[in-house]
């Protein structure tokens, strides 16, 4: 991270002014759909993910005195209406905190598919918050730093930190619910379980309904809504015994029960939202059969028609070749456990959520 202060900024000693982030995507084993309040991003339930060592997003934030508006670009190209905005709401809250109204230019690069259900939010604003909060000298730790991610897009909350994270959903009329929603590393006996996660991308574009509006649209008129939500708190637990005792096939269970069942709401919302596609559906009968043939594997799917196959490291290629022999056409992506966000260039002390 470059460390001269631009000019114009000599007041705020802890503003760097210039910092850069890099953040991976995570794969949530149980879902977070649904928010309780829309501005502050709060959930009505806990999520549980475990973070990606591939596509990372890199975002670097340089404090701009002189400009008369934030400058935004994602693979250099500058971004417009609804994405842009998004970038420059979640600027001003961080420079509402800092104290400090100047603009700024963030250069965002990313090797995910943008917009195809694949998290790229959660990198995205990860990266951007860690970046952000370096520039504008927001002094954070990684609670508060996933608390900050979170505004930008729930799912971000759990990238800042490396392998399993669990995003607490905080107390319904908490004085100040804010405080109470963030994502925290979960200890989890990694090696033993070996997990590994095939990506197969049978449609790398953007999707037609955001998951933002997806989700608002099925918690207000799903029936199913509700039975869900109450059913992923009771998965979360399990889940989490599961993963103390390193048990892939009860962790991969229970992470497709859970995805299916939010697919499940969505189907039941009116009218019903469709992320699953004719290619989905021949994944999923790919990772059956390799249930069938002994092969422990398990799928999630998240806004969006891509699957996202858990299963040991050392079965990761046999089932890489299953889903390639099923859809000819997906890209088929071999991800492991990856590390949380953390600052380029930075002393390790000021990356606070970045595993060792
Ligand atoms: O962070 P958002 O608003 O893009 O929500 C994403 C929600 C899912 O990816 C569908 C599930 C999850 O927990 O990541």
């Amino acid at each position: 991270m470059a460390v001269e202060q631009p000019v114009g900024v000599p007041d705020h000693p802890a503003a760097a002014g210039d910092a850069t982030a890099v953040a991976h995507p995570n794969i949530a084993l149980i879902k977070y759909w649904g928010k309780r309040d829309e501005r502050l991003v709060l959930p009505w339930t806990d999520s549980l993910s475990l973070t990606l060592d591939v596509f990372p997003t890199t975002t670097r934030v340089r404090l701009a005195p002189g400009a008369g508006r934030d400058a935004v670009t994602l693979d250099g190209v500058p971004l417009a209406g609804e994405p842009r905005r998004r970038v420059v709401a979640f600027l001003e809250l961080v420079r509402e905190r800092a104290g400090l109204a100047l603009p700024a230019v963030v250069e965002t690069r990313n090797t995910v598919p943008t917009g195809a259900g694949l998290a790229s939010s959660a990198s995205g604003f990860a990266a951007l918050a860690a970046a952000a909060g370096a520039a504008y000298g927001l002094g954070l730790d990684a609670t508060g730093l996933s608390r900050l991610a979170r505004r930008g897009s729930g799912s971000a909350a759990r990238s800042v930190f490396g392998g399993f994270a669990l995003w607490h959903a905080g107390q319904p009329g908490h004085a100040d619910a804010d405080l109470g929603s963030y994502a925290e590393p979960l200890p989890v006996p990694v090696r033993a379980l070996d997990p590994a996660l095939v990506v197969a991308v049978v449609d790398a574009g953007p999707k037609a309904v955001s998951s933002r509006e997806a989700m608002r649209h099925t918690v207000d008129t799903s029936p199913l809504y509700r039975p869900w939500a109450a059913s992923s708190q009771a998965d979360l637990i399990e889940m989490r015994h599961a993963l103390d005792r390193a048990d892939l096939d009860a962790v991969g269970e229970i992470a497709e029960r859970n995805a299916l069942g939010m697919h499940a709401t969505m189907l039941a919302a009116r009218p019903a939202v469709r992320y699953l596609s004719a290619a989905t559906l021949t994944v999923l009968d790919a990772v059956l059969e390799l249930r069938r043939g002994g092969v422990a594997a398990y799928a999630t799917m998240d806004a969006g028609p891509n699957v996202k196959v858990l299963c040991r490291g050392a079965d990761a290629q046999r089932v890489a070749a299953a889903v390639r022999g099923a859809v000819g056409t997906a890209a088929v992506h071999l991800a492991g456990p990856g590390p949380g966000a953390r600052l380029l260039g930075a002393n390790p002390d000021a990356n606070p959520g970045a595993n060792p």
